[in-house]
């Protein structure tokens, strides 16, 4: 049995921001079947304290936790075996998990997640008698520090840490003038240390001193290692190339399986889509319609790319195509869509983070679109793929991993396609992608094959979980 203690900001059922919370929620149970134990480290956010139940047990005191006193509480939630940082003065506040209600990021949110990352190293070099790690798995920028505080420990050397990048977009900076406030040497604030342009960055910090670095699609950690997409930090990804690999996401099918799934009308093949389509219309008014019914969830971000599916719309609407958006983010973008809602009968949109609702639209789209101008590795193209609502997607990073496209040799006598991708990320390659849906979704027979190679394309754990496996393994005795 080996020992993972993983690092994470947010966890489904608990907390979620973005599919990084998906992800360390379903892999303990995935690596279960591999031998691997997986506790979970996490903030004390409220909605995390208030899940736990009074079963909830001190397992460690930490007086003197970034200013202030902290508990380190054990508990039991879903499948999953939680080590909790309870700390008020960091973590019982309310709104964001990052961010305050006004939407500005905490301030002291470096110590906060430099809080849990130390407790990391704590927990590594002993703090609970009847467990330790053989391997830290820290999850993005929240967990970057873990590694640095690890290689400083009593525990450099004996207990292995692996960092994995989620989105290389947020880095973790703070001033200079924190290095004593985070516990950080000086002498590593260089830029062979954590220096990131004279500021502290707790994601170079663990891509520098972690021992293995993954990335969530092995397309997107040869991407990151570029200019284009590293970010900044594409200069230190290809000095630690030999450390990093990409291991797709999977879904969790318990939660995401169209047979299954308690908020829809449950199918087994695309035709059971109708039902769920005609619900969809009528719940969002839309009327029936000649083209495909598209969708949309999402954190309406610049890195969606759905700016550009604003100006391609037309290529949508002037086939008699519908779209239904589902998701909350940049004030301009909400605006945006909810505007073309109102000027476009075959346009909806819920402005809001509604989970129930975004089963609902995979089972009723035909559809989902993602126009990321850069995707790690992206989950709704997954459960599109799950619910036989076909991925159009921008060829980046996971998305290029996990979508087949449609082409005259993917379209050819057995056709193997699932999706459709488009190049460059620009409206105007998305625009003919969309003309290409239209086009197979007027070939019916088609069609039903291309959803019937999507619903059975492999997009649970199964494959992923051997390999974060076969990663724990090869740290502990490398071959
Ligand atoms: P990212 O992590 O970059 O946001 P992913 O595709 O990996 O992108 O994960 C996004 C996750 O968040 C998915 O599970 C998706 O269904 C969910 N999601 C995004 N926006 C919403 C929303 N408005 N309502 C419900 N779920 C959402
Ligand atoms: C990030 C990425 C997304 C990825 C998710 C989970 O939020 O933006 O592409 O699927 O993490 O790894």
């Amino acid at each position: 049995m080996i020992r993972v203690l993983s690092v994470t900001p947010e966890a489904v059922p608990l907390v979620k921001t973005g599919g990084l919370a998906d992800v360390a929620g379903a892999l303990p149970a995935a690596l279960a079947a591999h031998e691997i134990e997986m506790r979970l480290l996490m903030p004390g956010y409220p909605a995390v304290m208030q899940a736990l139940s009074d079963e909830a047990e001190t397992v460690a005191r930490l007086p003197d936790c970034f200013g202030g006193s902290a508990r380190l509480l054990a508990a039991r939630h879903d499948r999953l075996s939680l080590l909790v940082v309870d700390a008020p003065h960091l973590f019982d506040r309310g709104a964001g998990l990052y961010a305050s209600d006004s939407g500005k990021d905490w301030p002291d949110n470096p110590e906060r997640f430099a809080a849990l990352s130390w407790v990391a190293s704590e927990i590594a070099s002993g703090l609970l008698q009847d467990w330790r790690p053989d391997i830290v798995h820290g999850h993005d920028w929240q967990a970057g520090l873990a590694p640095y505080y690890i290689a400083q420990s009593e525990a450099a050397g004996r207990v292995r840490s692996v960092l994995t990048i989620h989105n290389i977009a947020f880095q973790g900076l703070a001033p200079a003038s924190k290095l004593g406030a985070l516990h950080l040497r000086k002498a590593d604030f260089t830029p062979e240390g954590f220096e990131y342009w004279g500021q502290i960055s707790a994601l170079k910090a663990g891509l520098i001193y972690a021992d293995r670095l993954t990335t969530v699609s092995p397309s997107y950690a040869e991407e990151l290692t570029t200019p284009e997409f590293g970010m900044g930090l594409d200069g230190v990804l290809r000095q630690r190339a030999a450390a990093l690999c990409g291991i797709l996401n999977g879904i969790d099918r318990r939660v995401w399986s169209p047979e299954t799934d308690p908020h829809i009308r449950p199918y087994k093949t695309p035709r059971g889509k109708a039902a769920n389509k005609d619900a969809l219309q009528q719940e969002f008014g839309l009327p029936m319609a000649d083209g495909p019914l598209c969708a949309v969830i999402s954190r309406l971000t610049d890195q969606k790319g759905l700016d550009l599916l604003l100006d391609a719309m037309p290529a949508l609407l002037e086939r008699d195509g519908q779209l239904v958006v589902l998701g909350t983010g940049e004030a301009a973008l909400e605006g945006a869509f909810r505007r073309a809602a109102e000027k476009h009968a075959n346009i909806a949109v819920h402005i809001g983070y509604d989970e129930p609702l975004s089963h609902r639209i995979m089972a009723g789209a035909d559809a989902i679109l993602v126009p990321s101008r850069f995707e790690p590795c992206g989950l709704t193209q997954l459960y599109g793929l799950r619910y036989g609502a076909l991925p159009l997607v921008a060829l980046t990073g996971g998305l290029a991993d996990t979508v087949i496209p449609a082409t005259p040799a993917t379209l050819a006598r057995v056709p193997v396609a699932t999706g459709v991708q488009f190049h460059p990320v620009s409206a105007q390659a998305l625009a003919n992608a969309l003309g290409k849906l239209c086009d197979l979704y007027a070939r019916p027979k088609l069609w039903l094959k291309l959803q019937r190679n999507a619903m059975a394309h492999p997009v649970g754990w199964d494959q992923s979980a051997a390999a974060y496996a076969a990663l724990y393994r090869d740290m502990l005795n490398p071959s």
